[in-house]
C-alpha cells in the first residue's frame, strides 16, 4: 500500500484485467456472493466467449454488472420507483433486478428475451474494474454450467488456467452463494431466484412493496431455463435426508464410500471408509461455506454424498434451493 491508501499491485492489476476486457477477453471478478466470469456486455463475440467458455446455453441470459444507479439506467426502457428504492437500499449488495431492457443491450445478453437483469456487486476491486473499464459487464457465475459455483480464486483456477481467463483474486466470498433475482417487469414482484436477501426483507426495507416467491414448479422454467432443473452439482451423485436414520439407509445401499455433510449445527459421526464434514449452524455462516464443502466432498472421491437437509424455514429457501437442485437428477 502507499501512503494515498492504493496498492500499485492491484493498480497494475485492474488496469490490466480493464485491457483484457476492452480487447474482447473473459476475466474471473470476485463479488460478495461467488466469483463471475465478466466480459463486455455490450461486445457480442464478448458475450458469445463466456457462453461458450460455460457451456452455458444460448436461452439463458447473463447477468449484467454496473457500478451504480446511473449505468443501470442506461440499460433500461424504464427506471421505476420501485427500482430506485430497491437500489438505493440494497445496491451495491447482493440483489439482481429484472427490468425491461432497452436497445443498447445486445439480445445474445438476455437470451433475445424483452427484459434484462442488473446487479451492483459490492466487491470494492470488482466495482473499481468496472469503473476503470467504463462499462457494464456480464458476468454469470465462473463455474462450467451446471456445476458448483466458485467462492475462491483457486475454484476458477481449477476450471481455467490463468493464461485462458485472468482471476481478479480478492480472497473468499463473503455471503457464498448467488445473489436474489428479483423481476420488477411485473405486480408483485417476483423472487425469481432465492438469494442472501429473503423476500422478508426486501418488503420490509422499501414501503408498499409487494414481493412474492416464484422459483419452484413447472411456470418457473418459462423464459428462464437457468430456474430450473439440475445445478450446483459436483461431481458425485448427491442425496438429501432429513434424519439420522434416513442418512443411516443411504449409506448402507451407496455400494461405496459416502461423505456425510451434516446437518446445520448437528454433526453427524460417521466411520472408514466414510467420512463427514461439519457445516455451521446459521444459515448465512452455511451458505458461505456450502460451495467449497460440495466441493471438499467431491475431491474424496466418494460413491455417494449424503447431505442432512436444513429444515425448511424462510431463513433456509436459499441454501434449499440449491441443494435441491445439486440433488436433482433431471
Ligand atoms: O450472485 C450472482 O448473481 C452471480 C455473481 C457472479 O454476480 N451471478 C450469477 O449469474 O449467479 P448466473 O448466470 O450464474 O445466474 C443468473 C441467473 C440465471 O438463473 C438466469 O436464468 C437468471 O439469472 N437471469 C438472467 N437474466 C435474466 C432475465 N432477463 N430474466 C430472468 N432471469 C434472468
Ligand atoms: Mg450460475
Amino acid at each position: 500500500m502507499t501512503a494515498s491508501g492504493r496498492d500499485p499491485g492491484l493498480e497494475d492489476e485492474l488496469d490490466r484485467a480493464a485491457e483484457h476486457l476492452r480487447a474482447g477477453g473473459a476475466v474471473a471478478i470476485p463479488t460478495e456472493t461467488v466469483y463471475g466470469l465478466a466480459a463486455d456486455a455490450l461486445n457480442r463475440a464478448a458475450v458469445r466467449r463466456v457462453f461458450g467458455l460455460k457451456g452455458r446455453r444460448s436461452d439463458n441470459p447473463l447477468i449484467v454488472h454496473v457500478s451504480g444507479i446511473g449505468m443501470a439506467r442506461d440499460l433500461v426502457l424504464a427506471w421505476p420507483d420501485r427500482a430506485q428504492a430497491l437500489a438505493e437500499r440494497f445496491w451495491p449488495g447482493p440483489l439482481t433486478l429484472v427490468l425491461e431492457r432497452s436497445g443498447r443491450v445486445p439480445e445474445v445478453v438476455t437470451a433475445g428475451g424483452p427484459t434484462v437483469a442488473l446487479r451492483c456487486p459490492a466487491c470494492a476491486p470488482t466495482l473499481e474494474l468496472i469503473r476503470r473499464f467504463g462499462g457494464p459487464l456480464v458476468a454469470p457465475s465462473a463455474n462450467p454450467s451446471g456445476g458448483v459455483s466458485p467462492t475462491s480464486a483457486e475454484h476458477v483456477r481449477g476450471v481455467w488456467p490463468e493464461g485462458e481467463v485472468p482471476v481478479l483474486d480478492a480472497g473468499l466470498c463473503e455471503i457464498g452463494i448467488e445473489s436474489t433475482v428479483l423481476d420488477l417487469t411485473v405486480s408483485p414482484a417476483r423472487i425469481l431466484r432465492p438469494g442472501a436477501l429473503g423476500a422478508g426483507e426486501l418488503a420490509l426495507a422499501v414501503p408498499g412493496l409487494e414481493v412474492v416467491e416464484a422459483w419452484a414448479g413447472a411456470s418457473a422454467a418459462e423464459g428462464s431455463p437457468g430456474r430450473v432443473g439440475p445445478h450446483y452439482r459436483p461431481g458425485a451423485p448427491l442425496r438429501l435426508a432429513r434424519t439420522v436414520a434416513e442418512i443411516g439407509g443411504l449409506i448402507g445401499r451407496a455400494g461405496g464410500a459416502v461423505v456425510v455433510i451434516s446437518p446445520p449445527g448437528a454433526p453427524v459421526t460417521v466411520g472408514p471408509p466414510h467420512r463427514h464434514l461439519t457445516m455451521p449452524a446459521d444459515p448465512a455462516g452455511y451458505a458461505r461455506e456450502l460451495y467449497a464443502a460440495l466441493r471438499e466432498a467431491d475431491a474424496l472421491g466418494p460413491a455417494l454424498i449424503v447431505v442432512g437437509e436444513p429444515r425448511e424455514s424462510p431463513e433456509w429457501a436459499a441454501v434449499l434451493e440449491r441443494l435441491r437442485r445439486a440433488a436433482a437428477t433431471d
